[in-house]
């Protein structure tokens, strides 16, 4: 519970109170965890699995954010009276979660100002990312988009090995493609172009980038 991001500020009594009020929850892969439009009752922070958060319009999905072992989702309708669902959360991988009840949350909150100023922070990181994904939804073309996905996941999921980073996640290209508003064969051709110019190396669904500055270059230049 030490390593989790938003209680990084609290003290060992207010870590302890608020984690006997967690309880357990287990989800298998590719579970729905809530619908976008739901009620909000609950935060989640995940023990361990990952999940997806995202909206779909007729059968397109958009990505919105992946969240991993540490994070936490499921705030936003917390902090709304009456708040619904913003978007969909679902399991790419088996799951646990601790969750916390709405009004715990809150009252918790109320009493505790650095979670409060924390949790502000940890918003606005999510907010400056997805300002970031305006930026490049409207902005940048097809190419771009995928290549700054795969840097952006090596930053985020990267484990560096020497000078080369393995991206710890597994994506299809279909995940992929819905984080960055494209289609599956989109992305299939533009990492064929990243083995082909030996940028990066794919194996058991799992990128690693063997040349950080080629990719970086390919990023910021028109081909
Ligand atoms: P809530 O609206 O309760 O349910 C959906 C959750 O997804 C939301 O709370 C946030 O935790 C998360 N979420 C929604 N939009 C974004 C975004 N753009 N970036 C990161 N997380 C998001």
């Amino acid at each position: 519970i030490r390593n989790i991001p938003l209680f990084q500020d609290l003290s060992e009594e207010e870590l302890r109170g608020i984690s006997d009020l967690f309880r357990e929850r287990k989800y298998s892969k590719h579970s729905i965890v809530f619908f976008e439009g739901d009620p909000g009752e609950e935060l989640f922070i995940i023990k361990s699995g990952t999940v997806k958060i995202y909206k779909i319009d007729n059968t397109k999905q958009i990505t919105l954010a992946l969240f991993r072992s540490g994070d936490f989702f499921g705030e936003m309708s917390l902090m709304q009276k009456d708040g619904v669902r913003s978007a969909h959360a679902e399991t790419l991988e088996p799951s646990v979660f601790y969750t916390l009840r709405r009004t715990t949350f809150n009252e918790f909150m109320v009493r505790t100002p650095s979670l409060c100023m924390r949790l502000l922070e940890m918003t606005m990181d999510r907010l400056r990312g997805a300002n970031e994904q305006i930026h490049a939804l409207t902005f940048l073309d097809v190419r771009t988009r995928i290549l700054k996905a795969v840097f952006q996941l090596s930053q985020e999921y990267g484990e560096s090995e020497t000078d080369k980073v393995l991206i710890s996640i597994k994506l299809t290209h279909q995940e992929i493609a819905n984080m960055v508003g494209t289609v599956r064969e989109s992305v299939t051709k533009v990492l064929q172009e990243l083995q082909d110019d030996r940028v990066i190396s794919i194996r058991n669904k799992q990128i690693t980038i063997e040349n950080m500055d080629a990719l970086k270059r390919k990023m910021t230049y028109i081909k």
